[in-house]
């Protein structure tokens, strides 16, 4: 079967050669802003593309690995769209009480059901790790990421940011 971008979303680990083709599909067809820090200045800067590689890197040695994360690439039918990643938040060096999940799909890939899927993903990757619930953080201007996480059944707290920028919201999704 030819591999196809219609094809159900699952989450993939990110080998030195996923991590290739994400990193060109991040620069290709997402902001620099959606995907990493903002480190040298706007667009996909040297320092944003070293970001991306290492994040990936240490985030594949795991939740308890130094990087205290996970990342995988989100590949329907063979064809990546984006990445999640889960990160702890509670200082417990043995158990994950809560888990923070981030997600990024390219611009040719949102808004068809992909980051529903990949959300569901990742929270069936966060009970597994016996996280009781998941967290993820946004702003108000961000109405995609509300819409999706209002739709996970999420409970949303917004926070005033200072500078008349956009409230700031934690996510909480229960998980068990
Ligand atoms: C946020 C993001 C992951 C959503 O993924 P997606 O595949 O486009 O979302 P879906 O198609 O699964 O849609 C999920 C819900 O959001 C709604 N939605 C999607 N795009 C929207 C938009 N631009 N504006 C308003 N609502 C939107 C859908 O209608 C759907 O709502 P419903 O469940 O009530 O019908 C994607 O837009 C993205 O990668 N954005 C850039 C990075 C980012 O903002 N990450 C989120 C950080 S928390």
């Amino acid at each position: 079967m030819s591999p196809s971008a219609e094809a159900a979303p699952a989450l993939v680990d990110v080998t030195e050669e996923v991590l290739d083709q994400l990193l060109c599909l991040a620069v290709r067809d997402a902001d620099a802003d959606e995907v990493t820090p903002p480190l040298g200045g706007p667009g996909w800067t040297p320092e944003r593309i070293s970001w991306f590689r290492e994040y990936h890197r240490a985030a594949a040695a795991g939740l308890d690995g130094p990087a205290r994360q996970r990342s995988w690439a989100i590949s329907c039918g063979g064809i990546l769209a984006g990445a999640v990643r889960l990160q702890r938040t509670g200082r417990s060096p043995v158990t994950y009480p809560s888990l923070e999940a981030g997600i990024w799909l390219a611009r040719g890939f949102r808004g068809r059901g992909i980051g529903t899927e990949a959300l569901r993903l990742v929270k069936a990757q966060a009970a597994a790790y016996g996280a009781a619930l998941l967290e993820a953080q946004t702003t108000a201007g961000n109405a995609a990421a509300l819409a999706l996480l209002r739709s996970a059944g999420a409970e949303l707290g917004f926070e005033a940011a200072p500078g008349g920028a956009a409230p700031a919201v934690t996510a909480r999704l229960p998980l068990r």
